[in-house]
């Protein structure tokens, strides 16, 4: 009689359609190394404890060695027949070793190892994300060092406000990615405990160590109670919440990128590596690469909200349902770590134009506040009254087809008589930018400070 591999009851074939729904194969054949160390694990775990012979570990450890070999190099491919992954192991390593590999399975069940292999998974990923962070980080850090003095328009909707230098504007980037890697990184602290040995959902009557099992595979210790381990999923949920973050943050920069590189600012221009064509106007170069950036994060969310909504209302402990967890963490994670790549790319080839971006400091009156603030400080003018005082001057500006830093001292001083000379170096751009030198702020000596900080950070993260 043929019989159903993961029933013991079931006699029949199962019908097409429900394999088709049922099978997780062909996604979670992924994870087939996280599946075959677990079982590696688990086997000198039962040998230690004297559950199995030495001779039967060794063969399923040699078995299970060549089929993690054979499946790497592609010799055998995992495509069909088997429900998942797990079955697909013990069925491949049964056929290569015997009877031995019928006693894998003891004190165990898939409710466990796929919550073992699935976190094996996701822990790595917190830490390989999390150094891809770091070097993008570096990359942004080194454009920073060089761009300490080129003026840019600071922004307010959109619009120019104040001028603040180029190199603030990136280390406002890296302040957003060191809180992404330390997001990461605390998922991984938090969630890097193991499941294995918790069986179905109450543990087993077999006397196992699951201390031992943890450590051979890198966890922490095993988890506290078997219950929630079957049935948990929040380490998944929190790498999907740290990419949506991550991937929102790569988003923001990406629209930065593509409105930079358009004709009207023409602040950077992105090497012709990460541009592409139009198939029928020959002169174009589009900024695909930011566009598809920013157009990743609406799937990351999605896969985000696709398991929490899986999730929400599981009764204990494990349900098939969790069995939707990992293609969305699978995309999500292949995402994040591409997009990180190329990102990093494309920061160190994007050229910047500093012209540009100093001379269109020049429009928009950026230095009107230092003007309002000039006015308080020497005149002692209350700040509202200063405030619409230099909004007269403006206006008087825009008559003139001038920008306030523009103006000369003889046309202020007939705007208000009580100006002095020293007036015009307050207005000029360069100046305000450095005046906001308060602790985070934009003037070359705190950007400077803010390198060293983010600097030594990489260091103390490194060592
Ligand atoms: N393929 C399943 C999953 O990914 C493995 C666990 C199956 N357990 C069970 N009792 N049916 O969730």
């Amino acid at each position: 009689m043929k019989r159903n591999i993961a029933s013991a009851r079931i006699n029949i074939e199962s019908s097409k359609l429900l394999k088709e729904l049922n099978d997780s194969l062909p996604f979670d054949k992924e994870l087939y190394k996280e599946d075959i160390i677990g079982s590696i694990a688990h086997s000198k775990m039962l040998y230690k404890q004297g559950i199995i012979t030495k001779e039967d570990f060794l063969a399923i450890q040699k078995g299970l060695n060549e089929l993690l070999e054979e499946i790497s190099s592609g010799k055998i491919e995992l495509n069909e027949g088997d429900e998942d992954i797990h079955m697909a192991i013990e069925r491949l390593l049964t056929q290569k070793i015997g009877d031995a590999a019928k006693r894998v399975h003891t004190a165990r069940s898939r409710n466990d190892q796929v919550a073992t292999d699935f976190r094996l998974y996701v822990m790595s990923n917190n830490l390989e994300i999390a150094r891809l962070i770091k070097e993008v980080i570096k990359s942004f850090l080194n454009l920073a060092k060089r761009h300490t003095t080129t003026l840019l328009p600071g922004m307010t909707h959109l619009q120019h406000a104040q001028p603040i230098n180029f190199a603030y504007h990136l280390l406002a980037y890296v302040a957003m990615f060191k809180r992404d890697y330390e997001r990461f990184i605390s998922s991984y602290q938090r969630n890097n405990y193991s499941p294995l040995g918790c069986a179905a959902l109450a543990g087993t009557p077999h006397p196992i160590d699951r201390e031992l099992t943890a450590k051979e595979l890198g966890f922490e210790e095993p988890t506290i109670n078997c219950l929630d381990s079957v049935s948990d999923r929040d380490f998944a949920l929190e790498i999907l919440f740290n990419i949506a973050t991550l991937m929102m943050h790569l988003s923001r920069f990406a629209e930065e990128v593509i409105i930079w590189s358009t004709s009207e600012f023409g602040f950077i221009k992105l090497s012709d590596k990460h541009a592409t064509g139009s198939s029928i106007m020959p002169q174009k170069k589009n900024p695909d690469i930011p566009e598809l950036l920013r157009g990743k994060t609406g799937r990351a969310y999605g896969n985000l909200m696709a398991l929490l909504t899986t999730m929400k209302a599981l009764p204990l402990a494990y349900n098939k349902d969790t069995q939707e967890d990992k293609e969305g963490v699978f995309d999500s994670v292949k995402t994040a770590k591409l997009s990180l790549m190329v990102l990093k790319e494309m920061v160190d080839e994007m050229e910047v134009n500093r012209e540009k971006m100093e001379q269109a400091c020049k429009v928009g009156h950026l230095s009107a506040t230092d003007l309002a603030d000039y006015l308080v400080r020497n005149l002692n003018m209350p700040f509202r009254d200063a405030y619409y005082l230099v909004g007269d001057i403006v206006n008087r500006a825009e008559e003139l087809n001038k920008d306030i830093s523009e103006l000369s001292f003889e046309e202020l001083k007939e705007l208000d008589s009580r100006f002095k000379e020293d007036v015009v170096e307050v207005l000029n751009i360069r100046n305000s930018m450095n005046a906001r030198d308060s602790f985070g702020g934009t003037s070359t000596k705190r950007v400077k400070e803010q390198i060293e900080i983010f600097d030594k950070w990489l260091s103390e993260i490194e060592s």
